[in-house]
């Protein structure tokens, strides 16, 4: 992956004249670029703001496929983007920032991965999006927190599976579809972090709040959990629940979609065991700012570049999990 030349002079924030109204300019640039603007729901609350989609990463990976602007700017994390370039390569794919990167994605180098994948011959490959594109092009089929479980299950009985590389993820499909897999040892450096005595103490100080947790958070946590699911699943089942309140232990960034859709309900932000470290942020999300969103309409770059061969098959168990879901 190379950074293609910025199309002018690079921009910093300082640049930006600090009377603009940015919203403004960003909905003027997208017009007048033909670009779309994707965002996941872990964006910042002005980035999903400006945004024309918002979504999980299944739906971002769909959305991104039948893209007819000449552009998308990706507001998510690198593999996101780089999932939107293999699958719609004739668009030019942005992204605010290309240190956005994803500890998951980062726990899978490639070439471990292909010296585990050799040492289970038989295995078939199941890999989470959360990978970049050598990993994925190591694999047989991608799959999402949305549709993991109905895939694995789908998988014949006598198939040995890999499952890479959040072994935390892995672990709960293994128990909701009923399968033995040998786990790549990865895991999220946020959800990893949530504290289950923080979550015990803030289910006895809101008795009859929901739970609900994304399935990267460990064993524990996922037990004192209601509902488990994707970031989407995780919206439907809050606005769909009768309940009032909802203790929500995935990254904070979705609340503001879960307060937008639903303004009468209350939602609290679980915690990490070290309250003073924002750990339950994530970094990588966090880097892409309004400003940057700005810069990159206005300049054309940062841009997702890949090798073709690489995209190709890379693409290939992309196209096979969109198939089946
Ligand atoms: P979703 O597909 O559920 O949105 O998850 C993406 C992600 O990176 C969670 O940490
Ligand atoms: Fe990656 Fe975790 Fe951030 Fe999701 S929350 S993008 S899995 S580091």
């Amino acid at each position: 992956m190379t950074l293609a030349p910025p199309t002018m002079e690079p921009m910093t924030r300082l640049d930006i004249d600090p009377t603009l109204d940015l919203f403004e300019e960003i909905e003027r640039l997208k017009e007048e670029t033909n670009t779309i603007l994707l965002a996941h729901y872990y964006q910042e609350n002005d980035v999903q703001d400006v945004a024309d989609f918002i979504g999980d990463s299944l739906d971002l990976a769909r959305r991104a496929q039948s893209v007819t602007h000449s552009r998308i700017l990706f507001a998510g994390v690198h593999f996101m983007a780089e999932t939107a370039k293999i699958l719609n390569p004739s668009k030019t794919v942005l992204i605010p920032d290309m240190a956005a990167g994803c500890s998951l994605a980062d726990s899978c180098p490639p070439d471990e991965f292909a010296r585990f994948k050799t040492a289970h011959p038989d295995h078939i490959v199941v890999t989470y999006i959360n990978c970049t594109a050598e990993t994925k092009a190591l694999s047989d089929i991608i799959v999402t927190s949305t549709n993991a479980v109905d895939i694995v299950k789908s998988i014949p009985r006598d198939q040995p599976i890999i499952f890479a590389p959040d072994r935390y993820l892995g672990a709960w499909v293994s128990k909701q579809a009923g399968r033995d897999m040998v786990m790549w040892d990865g895991s999220c450096i946020v959800h990893e972090t949530f504290s289950h005595k923080e979550l015990v103490r803030l289910k006895v100080e809101h008795p009859h709040a929901g739970v609900v947790a994304h399935p990267e958070c460990p064993e524990a946590i996922l037990g004192e959990a209601d509902f488990v699911g994707s970031t989407r699943k995780l919206l439907n089942f809050v606005s769909d629940d009768p309940r009032d309140t909802f203790i929500v232990v995935t990254e904070p960034g979705i609340i503001y979609q879960m307060q937008k859709n639903e303004p009468g309900k209350t939602f609290i932000p679980a915690l990490s065991e070290d309250e003073s470290c924002n750990c339950n942020n994530c970094p990588f999300m966090k880097l892409n700012t309004l400003e940057k969103v700005y810069l990159t309409l206005k300049t054309g770059g940062p841009e997702i570049v890949m090798d073709e061969r690489l995209r190709r098959r890379a693409e290939r168990p992309l196209l096979a999990m969109l198939e089946r879901s």
